[in-house]
Formats: C-alpha cells, sequence, structure tokens
C-alpha cells in the first residue's frame, strides 16, 4: 500500500504537487524524476539507499511548474528512495518507503527482469482500474520476485481520446500513479497520443510528459527524437518504433536508424514495440489499414533478419498472440502455418506449437539460429472492441480485458526463458509461452562489451571503404545517410574515400541494376 504524504499548509500561496512525481529514462547509474507543482518553484529531490536518511540531494535552481531532475552517478541494481520539493519544503515523500527507483543492472547482466505490458490502456473507466488492479494483485502475491516491476512498456493510446494534458491526468496519472513513482515508464506514441502531439516537432502533450532517450543515453544508438529511441535494459535491448506520425518507408529515417541501432547490438534479447499491429483481425485489419501494412512489409524483414524476439503492439483493442514466425509479410491468406516449421521459414521444431513448457514446448533460438520472433497485440488494457479475431497467425485471439507480463529468468541450463503471460481483469491467465534462448552465460554483474557488433559493419581500410556486391550486378549508387536520415555523400564508385567524413554511424543505401540493399558502416 503506497502512503504518500503531500506536505502543505492551506493558504492560497501553498506550492502543490499537481502531478507526479514519475520516473522516466532509468538506466543503471541515472533516472530522470519529474513532476508539476501549481507555483513555479526550483526543483530538489532528495535520494539515498536508507529510507530514513536521504543525505543526497540534487538540485535545480530554475524556477519552474514543469519540474525535471537527473539523477546521475548512482549505483546500478540499488533502490534509492527518494522524495521531492524545493528548496524551503519536502512537497511529496512516502513514509511507508513506496517512492523509489530501483536502477538497471549494469548493461549485459542476465538477471531476472519483469515488464508490465499495458496496450491502449487510457479510458479512464472501471475496465483500465481492474486491469491495473489484477496486476497490481499479481505482483505482490508473486512468491519469488514480489512487488517487482522494473519496467512499465506502454504501447501507446495512454489517454482517450486525444492525448491531452487533462486527458493525461485522469487516464494516466491519476491510474498509475502508484506505480509510476517506482518504476519507470517507457512509452510508443499511439493515434490517440498523436492527436494532440506531433512527431516531427517534437511537441504535444505526449512529448512533454515524457522524456526519452533521444541521444542514446540509455544505450543504443541515437536517434536524435523522442519519436523513435533505444534503450537497454539487463541484457535486453529495447526498439520503440513510432508507426503513427513518422514515416514508415524503407530507407528513411527511422528505418534507418532501427537498422544500424539493431545491428548494433550485443545484447541476448531484442524486443521492439509500437503501436499499429503487423498482424491483427481485431477492431483494426492488418489487411486493410496502411500503417499496419507497412510496418509489416518494410519494417518485418529487416527487424527479423537482424534477430527480433518479440514485438508488441496495441492499436487492436483485444489479445492476439502470433506462433514463432519468420517470414510472413504478405497479407494473411498468405499464411502457413507448415512454413513455420519447413521451407524457407525455418524457425524451429515448435514453430507452430503453443510455445507452452508444459504444453508442445517453448520456441527455441540460439545464438547461431536467431530466426523466430512471437507477435503480440495487446491493446485491451482499457476496453474491448471486438473484431474477426482470427488471423491465421495467431496461435490464441481474444476478446478479453487484460495486460501482459514479460518475465525473462535464467532457465537452469545457461540460458533464459523469456515468457509472456495474458493476465485478465479477473486475474485469470488466459494465456502464455516461453521463448528459449540457450548459450546464455548467466553471470550476474559481469558487464559484456556494449560496442559494436563487428561483423555486420562495413569497415574502411586506411579511410577507403570497399563496397562489395554480386560480381554479376552493377554498381549504380551509393548513398550516405546519417542516423537521422540526412543524406550526407553520394559516390557511384566501388571503393570510396570517407577520410574527410564526420566519424560516426552511417546507413549505406547500395543501389545495383538489380537491387536496393542496406548496409550499416562504422567510422571511427
Ligand atoms: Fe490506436
Amino acid at each position: 500500500m503506497l502512503i504518500t504524504v503531500s506536505l502543505f499548509s492551506q493558504t492560497s500561496t501553498s506550492t502543490i504537487v499537481k502531478r507526479g512525481p514519475y520516473l522516466q529514462s532509468g538506466t543503471s547509474t541515472s533516472v530522470i524524476v519529474k513532476w508539476r507543482t501549481n507555483i513555479a518553484t526550483a526543483s530538489v529531490v532528495n535520494y539515498g539507499t536508507k529510507l530514513d536518511s536521504l543525505f543526497k540531494n540534487q538540485t535545480n535552481k530554475k524556477q519552474t511548474t514543469e519540474h525535471e531532475v537527473l539523477l546521475s552517478g548512482l549505483l546500478p541494481n540499488t533502490k534509492y528512495y527518494f522524495n521531492i520539493g524545493n528548496q524551503k519544503e519536502v512537497l511529496s515523500e512516502s513514509i511507508s518507503g513506496d517512492m523509489y527507483v530501483v536502477t538497471a543492472p549494469k548493461v549485459g547482466t542476465d538477471q531476472f527482469v519483469r515488464a508490465w505490458i499495458l496496450g491502449d490502456p487510457g479510458t479512464d473507466n472501471k475496465s483500465q482500474r481492474n486491469v491495473r488492479d489484477a496486476y497490481y494483485k499479481y505482483v505482490d502475491s508473486d512468491s519469488i520476485n514480489p512487488g517487482k516491476t522494473d519496467m512499465m512498456l506502454l504501447l501507446g493510446d495512454n489517454a482517450y481520446s486525444s492525448g491531452t494534458d487533462e486527458e493525461y491526468k485522469l487516464a494516466f496519472f491519476d491510474v498509475y500513479d502508484e506505480m509510476l513513482k517506482k518504476s519507470v515508464a517507457w512509452s510508443c506514441l499511439g493515434n490517440h497520443d498523436g492527436y494532440t502531439a506531433d512527431s516531427d516537432t517534437q511537441s504535444g502533450p505526449y512529448y512533454d510528459i515524457f522524456t526519452f532517450p533521444k541521444k542514446a543515453e540509455a544505450g543504443g544508438i541515437a536517434s536524435g527524437t523522442e519519436a523513435y529511441y533505444s534503450f537497454n535494459y539487463a541484457n535486453i535491448h529495447f526498439i520503440i518504433l513510432d508507426s503513427h506520425h513518422s514515416s514508415r518507408a524503407v530507407g528513411d529515417a527511422m528505418y534507418n536508424w532501427a537498422l544500424s541501432d539493431i545491428q548494433n547490438t550485443k545484447q541476448d534479447w531484442i524486443v521492439t514495440l509500437f503501436h499499429h499491429p503487423a498482424y491483427s483481425k481485431g477492431s483494426h485489419d492488418s489487411d486493410v489499414e496502411d500503417r499496419l501494412i507497412e510496418m509489416r512489409e518494410n519494417f518485418m524483414p529487416m527487424l527479423e533478419a537482424n534477430g527480433i524476439d518479440l514485438v508488441l503492439n496495441g492499436h487492436s483493442h483485444s489479445y492476439e498472440r502470433s506462433y514463432f514466425l519468420n517470414g510472413h509479410h504478405g497479407f494473411s491468406n498468405t499464411f502457413n502455418a507448415n512454413q513455420t516449421t519447413k521451407g524457407g521459414n525455418i524457425v524451429s521444431e515448435n514453430g507452430n506449437g503453443d510455445g507452452k513448457i508444459n504444453g508442445n514446448g517453448a520456441y527455441k533460438k540460439t545464438n547461431i539460429d536467431t530466426k523466430g520472433a512471437v507477435y503480440i497485440t495487446t491493446g485491451s488494457s482499457g476496453q474491448i472492441s471486438g473484431g474477426e479475431l482470427n488471423h491465421k497467425a495467431m496461435y490464441i485471439s481474444l476478446n478479453k480485458l487484460g495486460s501482459c507480463v514479460m518475465e525473462i529468468d535464467d532457465d537452469g541450463k545457461g540460458g533464459q526463458n523469456l515468457t509472456v503471460k495474458f493476465l485478465r481483469d479477473n486475474n485469470e491467465i488466459d494465456d502464455y509461452f516461453t521463448i528459449n534462448k540457450s548459450n546464455i552465460t548467466v553471470k550476474p554483474e559481469i558487464e559484456k562489451e556494449v560496442t559494436k557488433s563487428e561483423k555486420s559493419f562495413i569497415a574502411p581500410i586506411n579511410g577507403l571503404l570497399t563496397i562489395n556486391i554480386n560480381p554479376t550486378e552493377k554498381l549504380k549508387s551509393v548513398k550516405f545517410y546519417n542516423t537521422i536520415g540526412q543524406l550526407i555523400k553520394e559516390s557511384k564508385h566501388n571503393k570510396i574515400d570517407v577520410k574527410k567524413m564526420e566519424l560516426g554511424t552511417y546507413v549505406l543505401e547500395i543501389t545495383t541494376d538489380k537491387k536496393t540493399f542496406y548496409k550499416s558502416v562504422l567510422l571511427k
């Protein structure tokens, strides 16, 4: 039970906390604490590892009502209690110790991780609260890791119907207040958030409320925008895409950034979230709607080729969970369950099974055979909207309220299990599955080198970059894009002088007389 005390006297000039505190952009050494007050004041966060001795503090002297304080230099995997206020007074604290941040483990660490996944939650109704309460009950009564929620993953449409500031107050802050004070929230943009927010200008309530790492502050490659970004947590790499406003075209900025980003990561697990589902026959149809089709046709081949494990979407207000897929990029009538186990789309012996350890067995991946991903549309955290719910790529489709719980844990055999459960509003778990990855060296607190995955990049030798193409093809052009999609250089030659180029990561668009393909290059 959260007991938060707001300390203020009943005069008209008292400073009152109107929103928060809530946690953003957590890493193994830092976190951002945000809150709002009615009167502009300085911002102070007092913090420490003991509840009764919050002797460290971080102060921003600027007078503001929108407080944003970066705590840095923290220890990994460490619980810090905190309170907030200004230079004169503490405005909000938790005497029961339910206001805290547990910093992320060092990047690469293999340890138990739990994420709470909410899709299209922002209805501000009883259904939303029942889904929330079911999770709180689940996590509090868990026998092994009680109370542990390492992050909230929001799949967009967090506040109906237009993502206004007031709607965010009612459907987001008022509903999840208790969790937002102790768990870092991450999100992708939903179409309803997008009515009042704009990705190009990074403006509107969604972009004001959230602070995401656009400069790779939490790992990955800098995207230069909060519309899409990535972060590391333990040995997981998360890629957040904007399926609503940003161009979904191959070769455009988001695609080029995502390609560089996924090729750059050495993390054991790769999870992506975006709002519009690649496969759905719920309240939205992935055979009909452009954004859904484009995400599937443009992004899935690239993400699958680079080892994506789990794809989380919302938008359709239902729960639809796929088999272990690879290479199904067409319309639903082209799906053939046999192709998940045979032919060109081999994913594993259990590809079209249920993925349950106590059923047909977990889906299996190794570091060498990285094919196979599970796609989940879980947009029923605030309402259900039905639909045909008969997409053939789905193992199960349910018109039920609920949220998802992702848990990654040691498999006892030198690998890990990634398990996702669909937790209904009535506390029942109606679906679950596991992806097992072997050959993960389970050594807690060992920091892996999170440097570039060299083999996936072309590297220049003595400042000269050699473009290797199929000998039967003729090179037409090579275009260099930076990670925010600007065309930096163009060439028609197989050997390109890159000595004068700024260091960093670029995406090359290589066009021959037969095809166009993309490669990352790292200049260092
Ligand atoms: Fe939506």
